[in-house]
């Protein structure tokens, strides 16, 4: 095959939390990640992110409310700006945009019986304005946020009560959308657990009643069935749509060709490859179990788990990717295995402003393991650069983005000469949202300048960049016209 199939889907992704706003309005409640709080640049300590916000942070966060400063409750206020940024994205070209749901909109405190129907009309009028330009909705489900009550009642997902309470929204979802919304993911990066559970799984460890790695995966546990639960509706009710699971897919290389770095890289991929075959063939792999063992991981399995999951696997595979890293059976360079993100350099890659190694050579590996292993469809759903933007003259230009985003598109079209299916492509943060890391606005990603910084002062205002005009041109030549 050569380049990208007609139906290719090129688009853009984002998130709720981190693009809607109106934290306060249409009957919204709150989520976890409302109590995240910006942290000066000053302030930061050593891999200090808004990932590790821990239990005492939190309260004190709900304490003083005045004193802070919280970035997710605005977002870039989407609520009252989609129509303005869809028709940006239609300009683009844009056949698909990744969105997700936020949970508390529907239901506020996660514990209603039925849904709040301005915040159902909310995600129609959303819907509906995509669909007027031709662009198709990928929702994601569940975007790192949990009503803040359940972290509360249940300490999130550590607690199996949130499987009823979850699937019973997202009935509510492919009951209430099925008809504007074909394509569907459960969880968004669900193995960012093992490094962030309060992001993750809106848990808090110094609550658990288990130690960290037996909380960690039984609150994945959790997730793996209310997934499997929704894709059983989801097939049951919504014929036409497909329903696929999401990881950060970090490809992980041996920092030697020495034996023993290649078999910890191989441990390693074991345990990043586990979502996967939890999710795609229905079944807990037998590396992940002696894994458990190992290490005294205890789960209490919910009943008849592994039916559920066996007869409930996802259509498709998304993941997003940003960066690889190096792994190493030396014990004086490494860390704990399973922690996602490690420290070990790449020698031979350069890296972004935030230290995250830049490989598109990485992205064509990437795709062609999935594949080969698994034989799904794939959707890399996020991508990109995260910068620092100069706005002058109202202006943009930022050529390290659109180098970067050229050469990862290059990577994902040798793939699919490969013979990789390969679904779409929406790079992150389509138009600048607040970042995942430290819930700030100086590190953007978009193809849409937005005015605002990390206090939320500035006009709101959204300004075409440099690489608005490129992507443009690459989605009208479907990916030929790449310079
Ligand atoms: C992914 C998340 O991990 O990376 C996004 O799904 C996040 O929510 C993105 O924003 C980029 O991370 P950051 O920290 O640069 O915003």
């Amino acid at each position: 095959m050569k380049g990208f199939p007609e139906d290719f889907l090129w688009g853009g992704a984002t998130s709720s939390a981190q693009l809607e706003g109106g934290f306060d309005q249409g009957g919204r409640g709150k989520s976890q990640l409302d109590y995240v709080t910006f942290i000066p640049k000053e302030q930061r300590e050593e891999r200090l992110s808004t990932s590790e916000v821990d239990y005492d942070r939190y309260v004190d966060a709900i304490k003083n409310e005045d004193h802070y400063n919280f970035p997710y409750r605005r977002g870039i206020d989407f609520y009252h700006h989609y129509k303005e940024d869809i028709k940006l994205f239609a300009e683009m070209g844009f056949k698909v945009f990744r969105m997700s749901i936020s949970w508390c909109r529907l239901f506020p405190t996660g514990l209603e019986e039925t849904p709040n129907p301005e915040g159902i009309q909310f995600y129609h009028n959303v819907f509906d304005e995509l669909h007027k330009y031709n662009i198709e909705p990928l929702v994601t489900m569940i975007h790192y946020e949990l009503p803040i009550a359940l972290t509360e009642k249940y300490n999130g997902w550590e607690s199996p009560e949130v499987i009823g309470l979850f699937t019973k929204y997202t009935k509510v979802l492919l009951d209430e959308y099925k008809d504007k919304v074909k394509h569907w993911i459960v969880f968004n990066e669900i193995n960012m657990m093992l490094a962030s559970p309060f992001t993750g799984g809106g848990l808090f460890l110094k609550k658990a009643k288990k130690n960290r790695l037996s909380t960690i995966h039984q609150a994945l546990h959790h997730q793996f069935i209310a997934s499997a639960l929704t894709v059983k509706y989801a097939h049951e009710t919504a014929k036409d749509c497909m329903v696929g699971c999401m990881i950060a897919r970090l490809e992980c290389y041996p920092y030697t060709c020495k034996p023993a770095d290649i078999e910890a890289a191989m441990i390693e991929d074991q345990i990043n490859f586990y979502f996967y075959d939890v999710m795609a063939r229905g079944t807990y792999p037998k590396s992940i179990l002696r894994y458990f063992k190992e290490n005294d991981i205890e789960i209490d399995y919910v009943k008849d788990y592994q039916d559920i999951l066996k007869n409930n696997t996802v259509d498709f595979l998304a993941f997003s990717y940003y960066m690889t890293y190096v792994v190493s059976a030396d014990e004086d360079k490494r860390e704990n295995p399973g922690d996602l993100v490690k420290k070990l350099k790449n020698p031979y890659l350069k890296s972004s402003e935030w230290g995250w190694g830049i490989d598109p050579i990485g992205l064509r590996v990437t795709l062609n393991r999935i594949y080969d292993k698994y034989q799904l469809p794939i959707f890399v759903v996020e991508n990109g650069l995260g910068a620092v933007d100069q706005l002058e003259n109202n202006a943009v230009h930022d050529p390290y983005r659109i180098d970067y985003l050229r050469e990862h598109i290059k990577a994902i079209k040798k793939a699919l000469e490969d013979g990789v299916e390969v679904m779409g492509y929406t790079p992150w943060g389509c138009i600048d949202l607040c970042s995942a890391s430290f819930a700030d606005m100086t590190k953007r990603y978009g193809f849409i300048y937005v005015d605002q910084d990390d206090e939320g002062n500035g006009t709101l205002g959204r300004i075409k960049k440099d690489s608005f005009y490129w992507y443009q041109k690459v989605i009208t030549s479907n990916g030929e016209d790449l310079e």
